[in-house]
């Protein structure tokens, strides 16, 4: 039995342990903003992109080019801006390795910006025009800055056309959906009525075979990429742990928008970030259990080519536009690109065409390559902004 003075020193100095060890966990709480909604200069894009700074000038239309949907959130833009003209520049270091070997969901990434911009352009005065840049996905020059589009801008006074104004209001949502609510009538109709100029073509599919196939490729096709070590690995890189890897990043995917519920967000926080086997297994999960089960809409946007880099740009536009109008009547919407991916990826290792095939099946016309996919419906809950690097950051004088 312990002397009672040893045994209140040890007490006390288990009392010490606990407080340090309480100490630690609110400390660690409080550094990794457990509790906390993210904010601060990451999320002020979100809230700047109307300000009298850049209205009426072509950094304007940056700013709201940069607030688009885009690939693992890598921002893989640079803007040169001249007064007269954007040119849009993708910047290929800003990759994702294994999980886009062709560079084709970073071109829908700036296809979305593109679509943002053009869409503010009216709003600051701007008749605008865009080129886009030719040539195949399959041999695009890599490592550094690959001209993309370019904006063209005179004095103009046309209609703002209303996904202008939804803009900031488009959040990826990867909650789970209110599949009992099913999917507004109208918004379906607009959706079937987009894209209009013939680029693109967009499937919906809200109950039957189709949709069923097209559910089973997304949780077979994330299956194939948790069993791929680099691809998970590339995917990876792209994970911020914590509050201050994104003050220093902006960019990169964060845990807030997971779509974890909330007890899991804090301890998901909280924790250790888990290795990237750990974090894919746990999405493949949520795929499987709550984005396909509980979406009411699915659908796949086609293009004639899906490693023609103007097709991809089209592509993104078509995405973009797609999202705001959803945004815009309340509907949440979540890119479920996996099938496509495993396309990719097939093809990059030369390996039998099975996910091409698997997706063909569904869309059924062999004119036209699926090149994005993705789920809608009725949110259970908000989404949260993303974080952006600044317009400063992107933009160069031309
Ligand atoms: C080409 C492309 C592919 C994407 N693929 C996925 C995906 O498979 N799963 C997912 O959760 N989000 C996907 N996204 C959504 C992005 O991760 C999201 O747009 C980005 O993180 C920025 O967040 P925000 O859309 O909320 O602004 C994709 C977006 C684009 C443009």
């Amino acid at each position: 039995m312990p002397h009672p003075t040893t045994r209140r020193r040890l007490l006390q100095g288990a009392g010490a342990i606990t407080l340090i060890a309480v100490g630690g966990a609110v400390w660690r709480a409080h550094d990794r903003e457990v509790f906390a909604t993210p904010s601060g200069a990451p999320y002020d894009p979100w809230a700047m992109w109307q300000s009298p700074d850049y209205r009426d000038t072509s950094l304007a239309l940056v700013a709201a080019g940069i607030l688009a949907s885009n690939p693992h959130n890598t921002q893989p833009w640079i803007f040169r801006v001249s007064e007269t003209e954007i040119e849009v520049l993708a910047d290929t270091s800003r990759d994702l390795g294994t999980f886009d070997p062709y560079l084709r969901e970073m071109h829908i990434g700036l296809g979305c910006a593109i679509e943002n911009m053009m869409l503010a352009a009216p709003a600051n005065g701007f008749s605008a025009a865009v080129d886009l840049a030719p040539g195949s996905l399959i041999d695009i020059e890599r490592g550094g800055m690959v001209r993309a589009a370019t904006i063209r801008l005179s004095q103009g006074n046309g209609a703002v056309d209303p996904h202008y104004e939804a803009i900031p209001h488009r959040h990826t949502n990867r909650y789970a959906y209110d599949r009992e609510r099913g999917f507004p009538e109208d918004l379906l109709r607009r959706f079937t009525s987009m894209p209009e100029n013939g680029d693109a073509v967009v499937s919906l599919f809200t109950e039957g075979e189709a949709f069923d196939a097209l559910g089973r490729a997304i949780m077979d096709a994330t299956d194939e990429i948790v069993a791929d070590p680099e691809m998970i690995e590339d995917s990876h890189r792209w994970f911020r742990d914590g509050p201050r890897e994104m003050a220093r990043e902006r960019s990169g995917l964060e845990l807030d928008t997971a779509g974890l519920s909330p007890a899991l967000l804090a301890a998901a926080k909280f924790l250790p970030a888990l290795p990237a086997e750990q974090s894919h297994g746990a999405w493949a999960d949520q795929t499987r259990n709550t984005h396909v089960p509980t979406a009411a809409l699915l659908g796949t946007i086609s293009v004639h080519d899906r490693y023609d880099r103007p097709q991809a740009l089209a592509a993104g536009r078509v995405w973009q536009r797609l999202h705001l109008e959803a945004s815009a009547a309340g509907i949440a919407m979540h890119p479920l690109n996996q099938p496509v991916e495993m396309i990719d990826r097939e093809r990059q290792l030369e390996k039998e065409p099975v996910a091409e095939a698997r997706l063909a099946a569904i869309t059924g016309n062999p004119a036209w390559q699926a090149t994005f996919a993705f789920r809608a419906g009725y949110p259970t809950r908000d989404a949260m902004a993303s974080a952006r690097r600044s317009v400063e950051e992107v933009t160069e004088a031309g």
